[in-house]
This record gives C-alpha cells, sequence and structure tokens, in this order.
C-alpha cells in the first residue's frame, strides 16, 4: 500500500479534540509520525493512545499554543526527536459560546483570549516551526472558518476577526515561503459537531435554522476534513498554495 505521508512528522495542535484529533489520526494512518500539541494534555493523551493502538507513531505534548515558552518548548523537543517538521496543522482554536458577542456587548477579555489563541497562537507555532521545514519544505494547513467571509458569524465578533486574521496570515504566508518549497492553504470548515459547538449544536432550538443552511442537511465532522487535510498536507497537492478549501457542506454556496 502507497502511504501518502509516509515517514513525514507532522504536528497537529489541538489535535486532542474535535476535527485536529480526526486529521492527526488519519495522518497516522497515511504513514506520519504525529506530534499532538494540546493545551489538554489527558484529550492528547487519548489520541495518542488511539493512534498507537492501531500500530501507528504518535507523541503527545503539552502545548498553550497562545504562550510564546509553550511553542518554543514544542519546537525544542520536536527537534530534538525527529530533527524536522514536514506539516505543521495549525488547528488549535477557541469559540466562546455565549461570551462571544455583538460588538457593543463584547468584553475586552473575550476579545484578547479569543485573539490570542486563534491568531497569536497560530502565528507563533508557524513561527517557531517554520525553520524545522524551510531547509527541505513542507506543508501548513491553518484552520479558517466561514464566519470570517459571510454571516455565519452573526454575534461572533471576537471569533470572526480572529479567523480573519487566519485568512490574511494564509496568504502571506504562502507568498513568504513559496521560494522555500512551503506550501500554506486553509481548510474552512462549516458547521461541524464537535465539542467546541457542544451545548450549541445540541440546543434542539438552535438545529433546524442552523441545517437550513446547509445544503448537504446534515453538520460535519472530523472525517469531513480529514481526507482534506491529508491531500493538502501530500505531493497530491504540490501545486496549491494561498488557497482557501471549504469542507461545509455547501454552506458557502447557500
Ligand atoms: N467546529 C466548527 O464548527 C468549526 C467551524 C469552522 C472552523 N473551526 C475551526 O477548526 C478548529 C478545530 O475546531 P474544533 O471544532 O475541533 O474545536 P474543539 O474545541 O472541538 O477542539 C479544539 C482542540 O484545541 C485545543 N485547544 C484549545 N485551545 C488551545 C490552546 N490554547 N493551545 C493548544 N490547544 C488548544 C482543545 O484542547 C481541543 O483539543 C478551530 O480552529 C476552529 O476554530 C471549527
Amino acid at each position: 500500500m502507497c502511504l501518502r505521508l509516509n515517514d513525514q512528522v507532522a504536528i497537529v495542535t489541538g489535535g486532542g479534540e474535535g476535527l485536529g484529533s480526526a486529521v492527526a489520526e488519519r495522518f497516522a494512518l497515511e504513514g506520519a509520525k504525529v506530534v499532538i500539541a494540546d493545551v489538554n494534555q489527558k484529550a492528547a493523551r487519548e489520541t495518542v493512545e488511539r493512534i498507537k493502538a492501531q500500530g501507528h507513531d504518535a507523541v503527545a505534548i503539552k502545548t498553550d499554543i497562545s504562550v510564546e515558552a509553550d511553542v518554543i518548548a514544542l519546537a525544542n523537543q520536536v527537534r530534538e526527536k525527529y530533527s524536522r517538521v514536514d506539516i505543521l496543522h495549525n488547528n488549535a482554536g477557541v469559540l466562546f459560546h455565549g461570551k462571544d458577542a455583538k460588538a457593543h456587548e463584547l468584553s475586552a477579555d473575550i476579545w484578547d483570549t479569543t485573539m490570542r489563541v486563534n491568531a497569536r497562537g497560530m502565528w507563533l507555532c508557524t513561527k517557531y516551526v517554520l525553520p524545522l521545514m524551510m531547509d527541505h519544505g513542507g506543508a501548513i494547513i491553518n484552520l479558517g472558518s466561514p464566519t470570517a467571509l459571510n454571516g455565519t458569524g452573526a454575534g461572533l465578533t471576537a471569533y470572526s476577526a480572529s479567523k480573519g486574521a487566519i485568512l490574511g496570515m494564509t496568504a502571506v504566508l504562502a507568498n513568504d515561503y513559496a521560494s522555500y518549497n512551503i506550501r500554506v492553504n486553509c481548510i474552512i470548515p462549516g458547521t461541524m459537531d464537535t465539542p467546541m459547538n457542544k451545548g450549541f449544536l445540541t440546543n434542539l432550538a438552535n438545529q433546524p435554522k442552523l441545517l437550513a443552511r446547509i445544503p448537504l442537511g446534515r453538520f460535519g465532522a472530523g472525517k469531513d476534513v480529514a481526507g482534506l487535510a491529508v491531500f493538502l498536507a501530500s505531493s497530491d497537492s504540490a501545486y496549491c498554495t494561498g488557497g482557501f478549501y471549504m469542507a461545509d457542506g455547501g454552506l458557502m454556496a447557500f
């Protein structure tokens, strides 16, 4: 069998739960050695155990991506263990349902915390992992959101703004690192059934309105982004950089 990521070293931030966990498992299945960088060490270890139980290679490194010292320590540990990184899956993110709000109702605290993890954290991971890629090339995948592009983020000012930063970062990184053969792309999931949306999606009152906007008629799951992530991480996407790829059940086409 031809594995698409054979022997590549992949860091998956936020790989403990939700979309990141599914991507980490899929990367491992495709032959990658996976590093799970998550603030939730228990969840990260559980992902590692699932991967190892299938006979694949994974390690968990406790990391809060918004803390520079943590990200430096992550890069140092990966350098010591593997000497290189081929894939950075910039997935970790936060959304504070019930606290993120319309601009005039939003607290500075929620704005700062959201931007600190989603925008600053993604940049920090990129900053410290790039030197582990620059001599041989690689793939960076950032997780965006439709909330940066259309009205699906109504009432989510901080989250939508943070995801707008990620779209901009994807474009500038794609340009700045193309000469190093580092490709940078963005996955834009739709409304996904993950721990991030727990409570929000399970609230039956929210469901009809949300589902009515999704042409494929269901919420997404980790497996709905995992194949796309493998494509963007692998040489199958060798001519793709700076792109935004929807995995949203048609939400953006609605
Ligand atoms: N769920 C959706 O509907 C949806 C839609 C569009 C985009 N996204 C984006 O996809 C990504 C994954 O979303 P999800 O739904 O799987 O989220 P999730 O909340 O279900 O899982 C996020 C993971 O990231 C980890 N994490 C959170 N803050 C962290 C930090 N500071 N440092 C390290 N790890 C941290 C969590 O512990 C968790 O394991 C996020 O960037 C999110 O914004 C999600």
